[in-house]
């Protein structure tokens, strides 16, 4: 639909867009971001040749730009602007119709494209179509801005900075109306903000350039997993999610160095530790520290006198996982078993860690404050 390729330009000594290649298919609504002075509008602009490259080409459905005639072009480009533009001393259904009347379409085609567009804005046309630009809200007048470039139906629309002036309640039923417009009339759009949400909600692809340079070009949820740079990290700030919480595993969870006792030590020694440690059960291992079991001070009182090492007071009723284990199962079972902790072992049945309920909240609380 729409190629860049290797596209250079400068001012001067100035560098201001280098090598940029880029494809936008048709029905894609495509949003360039990046930095103020990155090139953004320059790209947009070379679109409908406001501006010319020094060298390289530009591809609108297989023919280069540079051989069709710039009227011509713009009339088949609908461009929407930050500053609205829209005639003052023509009513909305006049704006809507400037491109249809250039080119030339019979009078109630024009008038049949103004009563759609504005009943897709709910904007009733009795009430609005014979209204002057001043008589209208910024929102209002930034609609019929959008549907003047959508009026000669358009292969591609380009949008720079569209909203930007707006309060965000107005901006937000904008930026909906825009993507189901898009999406209705199967639309390509080439979008300029430099406001990451804005890209998120409304890009099928992101296109990241800076000083000139594209960065990245990747579908939101792409560059929200994988952020080419730092710098676009610091753009997608709140917005990075974190890693899938349905893909946590226990051991991310749990507390290490755990204090354990072999099974054919003294119960005395055993009680020492848990009183140096202050717990009140201890994890047993065998002599090749494979886990066994966990022994308790509670058992140790009740019948400690009659044993002399700890293996016969040894129990194996606590939960044990494994690491690499789902975090939510385990949590889940944690929570039911009524158990203190869970025993996680590693593949050779040696002890991992524990999972408390603390250690659980506290390593949650990182995930999601950092
Ligand atoms: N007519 C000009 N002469 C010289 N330099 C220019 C001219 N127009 C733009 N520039 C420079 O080209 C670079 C790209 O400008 P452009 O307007 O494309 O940036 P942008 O990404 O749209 O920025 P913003 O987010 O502020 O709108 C800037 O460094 C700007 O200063
Ligand atoms: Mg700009």
């Amino acid at each position: 639909m729409l190629r860049f390729d290797h596209v250079n330009l400068a001012y001067g000594s100035q560098t201001i867009l280098k090598d940029i290649s880029f494809e936008i298919q048709e029905g894609q609504f495509a949003v360039f971001i990046g930095p103020s002075g990155c090139g953004k509008t320059t790209t947009l602009k070379m679109i409908n040749r406001l501006i010319q490259p020094d060298s390289g080409h530009i591809y609108l459905n297989g023919r280069d730009i540079a051989s069709v005639d710039r009227y011509e072009l713009r009339r088949h480009t609908g461009y929407v602007i930050q500053q609205i533009g829209l005639f003052p001393n023509m009513t909305v259904a006049q704006n809507i119709c400037v491109v249809p009347k250039l080119l030339k379409w019979p009078k109630d085609k024009c008038s049949q494209i103004v009563h759609d567009l504005l009943d897709m804005v709910d904007m009733p046309y009795d009430r609005y179509a014979h209204k002057y630009p001043g008589e209208m809200s910024g929102g209002q007048q930034q609609r019929i801005g959008i549907l003047r470039a959508l009026a000669a139906s358009p292969p591609v629309v380009l949008m720079d900075e569209p909203f930007s002036a707006l309060d965000p309640m107005t901006r937000r039923s904008l930026q909906l109306e825009v993507k189901t417009l898009q999406q209705k009339l199967n639309k390509t759009i080439i979008f300029v903000t430099h406001d990451m949400e804005e890209a998120l909600d409304l890009a099928d692809v992101i296109i990241f350039m800076n000083q000139g340079e594209i960065v990245q070009i990747a579908p939101p949820e792409e560059m929200l997993e994988t952020p080419a740079t730092d710098q676009i990290k610091e753009f997608l700030g709140k917005h990075q999610t974190g890693p899938d919480p349905a893909s946590l595993t226990v051991d991310q969870f749990m507390r290490t160095g755990i204090i354990t006792v072999k099974e054919n030590r003294g119960v005395n020694e055993c009680v020492s530790r848990m009183q140096h440690h202050n717990v009140d059960t201890l994890l047993v291992v065998d002599q090749e520290r494979r886990y066994q079991g966990t022994v308790s001070i509670a058992d140790i009182r009740l019948t400690g006198h009659v044993v002399k090492t700890i293996g016969p007071l040894v129990r194996c009723t606590t939960p044990v996982v494994h690491v690499g284990d789902n975090a939510k199962e385990c949590f889940e079972q944690l929570i039911s078993s009524g158990f203190p902790y869970l025993v996680v072992l590693k593949e050779d049945e040696t002890v991992a860690g524990i999972v408390t309920k603390t250690s659980m909240a506290s390593a949650m609380a990182e995930q999601l404050w950092g």
